[in-house]
C-alpha cells in the first residue's frame, strides 16, 4: 500500500476533484434544465438538494476512500471486512464501475461536440452564416455519425494519454493547467455578458424563485443532476479520496469543492443568459441550448468569432478533467483488482469505453439499430444513457454510500476519519444527522417518483 500514488499535495486533490465536479453537467446541462424549468424556483431546490444531500454524501465518499486506499470495489470489502460486516457491500463499488462505463461513453460524444465547436470558432465558421443556418447546423452535427465517431475517437484518446500518466504526474499535472485556464476563460466570458442588455433579466431569471415553469419533473431533476454535478455516487470522489494522505482535512476540502462547482455553474447561468435574453433566444432549448444559442448569438457582437471560440474552449476544458476522473475509476479498479499495470488497464478500460460509447455517438443519425432501440424504449441511447445514470445508478450509489457511512460504518472509526485533519472535525454529529436520515431519506422519495414505484400523480396534485 505504501507504493500506492498519491496527491503531490492536498491542494491538488481539490483541484482534480473541483475538476471532477465542474463539467459538462455545469456548463452544458445547468443551463439547460434551468432553463427548461423555469428559473429562479428550480435553482433554489438544486441549491437545497447540493447543501442537504450532496456535501453529506461527498464528504462520506472521500472519507471511505482516504480511510482505504483503494479504489471503489476494494474499499467497501476492506473497510466491511475490517468491521467485521458482510464483503458484499463491495457492490456499491461495482455499481460504480457501471455507471463509469455509462457516463463516459455518452459524456464523451458531448464533449466532442464542444470541441468540434471549438475547431469551428476557430476557423471562423459562424461568421459567414445566418442565425438560422447556425440552428439547423447544430441538427446536422448530432446527425452525422462518423463525425461524431471521430471526435468521440479524439476525446478519449486525450483522456487516455492523460489518465496513463498517473495520478500526480498525469492528472494532477493536467488539472493544474486545465482549472485556472477555465477560471481565466470565464471570468473573461462573464465580464461579457455583464456588458450585455440582458443581463438584468438573466439575473433575475435565474435567481428570483418564480416557479412558472417548474413542476414534479424538476424536484426529480434536481436532486440527479445535484448527484451528476458533483460527480457522486459512482466512486469518483472515492477513487480521489483514495490517494489522500491519512492527515488531510476532508470536510473543509469537500465544501470548497460543492462551493466552486456551484458557482461554476451560475456562473454558466449568467454567461449564457444574458447572451440569450439579448437576442430574444428560447430559453427552454434542451441539450442543444449552448450550441445553437451561444454561436447564433455570438455572431452579432463585435469579438464574437473569438468569444465563441473561447466559450468552446472552456466547454471542452471542463468536459476534460471529469472525462479523466471517470475514467480513473474503472482504470483504478482494474489496477487494484486485476493487478494491471497502469499502462495496460488505462488502455484496456478506454478502448472498451470508447466501444460502449459508440452507439451514443451514432445516436443522431438514424442507423436500423438505433431506432428500434427508440422504438422499444421510447429514448435514444443517449438520453437513455444520460437518464440511467443521473436518475437511476448514481442515486442508487449515492444511496447505499450514505447506508453504509451512516449505518453499517463502525461508529469510533467514523467519527476519527471525519474529524482527522480537520478543524471541522466537533461538527460530526451534524454531518452523521445528515448522512444518516437526510440524505438517504431525500434520495428514496425521489428515487421511488423517479421509477415510478411511487405514483408520479401524487406529485401533480391531482
Ligand atoms: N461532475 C461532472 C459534470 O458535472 C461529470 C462527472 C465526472 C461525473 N465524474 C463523474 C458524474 C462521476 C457522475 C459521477 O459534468
Amino acid at each position: 500500500m505504501s507504493n500506492r500514488d498519491h496527491w503531490g499535495s492536498r491542494f491538488g486533490f481539490i483541484l482534480a476533484a473541483t475538476g471532477s465536479a465542474v463539467g459538462l453537467g455545469n456548463i452544458w446541462k445547468f443551463p439547460y434544465i434551468t432553463g427548461t424549468y423555469g428559473g429562479g424556483l428550480f435553482v433554489l431546490v438544486y441549491l437545497v438538494c447540493i447543501a442537504l444531500v450532496g456535501v453529506p454524501v461527498l464528504i462520506a465518499e472521500v472519507i471511505i476512500g482516504r480511510a482505504a486506499q483503494q479504489s471503489p470495489v476494494d474499499a467497501f470489502e476492506k473497510l466491511a471486512h475490517e468491521g467485521g460486516n458482510s464483503r458484499s457491500w463491495g457492490s456499491i463499488g461495482w455499481l460504480g464501475v457501471v455507471a463509469g462505463f455509462v457516463i463516459l461513453s455518452f459524456y464523451s460524444v458531448v464533449a466532442g461536440w464542444a470541441m468540434h465547436y471549438t475547431f469551428l470558432a476557430g476557423v471562423n465558421t459562424f461568421a459567414g452564416m445566418d442565425a438560422n443556418s447556425i440552428a439547423e447546423l447544430f441538427g446536422s452535427v448530432f446527425a452525422n455519425g462518423p463525425l461524431n465517431i471521430f471526435w468521440h475517437t479524439v476525446v478519449m484518446g486525450v483522456t487516455v494519454s492523460i489518465v496513463v500518466g498517473g495520478v500526480s504526474g498525469g492528472i494532477e499535472t493536467a488539472v493544474r493547467f486545465l482549472m485556472p485556464a477555465l477560471l481565466v476563460l470565464m471570468a473573461g466570458l462573464f465580464i461579457d455578458g455583464m456588458l450585455q442588455p440582458g443581463f438584468s433579466e438573466a439575473v433575475s431569471f435565474v435567481f428570483a424563485p418564480r416557479g412558472e415553469s417548474m413542476n414534479a419533473e424538476g424536484f426529480l431533476e434536481a436532486l440527479g443532476h445535484g448527484f451528476f454535478t458533483l460527480s457522486l455516487g459512482m466512486g469518483a470522489m472515492l477513487t480521489y479520496g483514495s490517494y489522500l494522505q491519512h492527515d488531510d482535512d476532508v470536510p473543509g476540502a469537500c465544501f470548497a469543492i460543492a462551493i466552486m462547482d456551484t458557482f461554476v455553474a451560475l456562473a454558466a447561468c449568467m454567461i449564457i443568459f444574458p447572451v440569450i435574453f439579448t437576442f430574444g433566444l428560447d430559453v427552454s432549448k434542451g441539450p442543444g441550448l449552448v450550441f445553437v444559442t451561444i454561436p447564433v448569438a455570438l455572431r452579432q457582437l463585435t469579438g464574437g468569432p473569438f468569444l465563441n471560440f473561447v466559450f468552446f474552449a472552456l466547454l471542452f476544458f471542463a468536459a476534460l478533467s471529469s472525462a479523466i476522473s471517470l475514467l480513473e475509476v474503472v482504470t483504478s479498479s482494474a489496477i487494484d483488482r486485476l493487478g494491471w499495470t497502469r499502462k495496460k488497464a488505462t488502455l484496456w478500460v478506454g478502448v472498451a469505453i470508447y466501444l460502449v460509447g459508440i452507439p451514443s455517438a451514432l445516436t443522431g443519425s438514424t442507423d436500423v439499430f438505433g431506432a428500434s432501440f427508440e422504438a422499444i424504449f421510447g429514448k435514444s441511447f443517449f438520453d437513455s444513457f444520460d437518464w440511467l445514470s443521473s436518475s437511476v445508478l448514481l442515486p442508487l450509489g449515492g444511496f447505499f454510500v450514505a447506508i453504509y457511512t451512516g449505518w453499517v460504518m463502525p461508529e469510533d472509526r467514523r467519527r476519527a476519519e471525519f474529524a482527522r485533519g480537520s478543524k471541522l472535525g466537533n461538527q460530526y454529529p451534524i454531518w452523521l444527522f445528515f448522512i444518516r436520515w437526510v440524505s438517504p431519506v431525500a434520495i428514496l422519495i425521489v428515487f421511488l417518483f423517479t421509477v415510478e414505484i411511487l405514483p408520479r400523480s401524487w406529485l401533480h396534485g391531482s
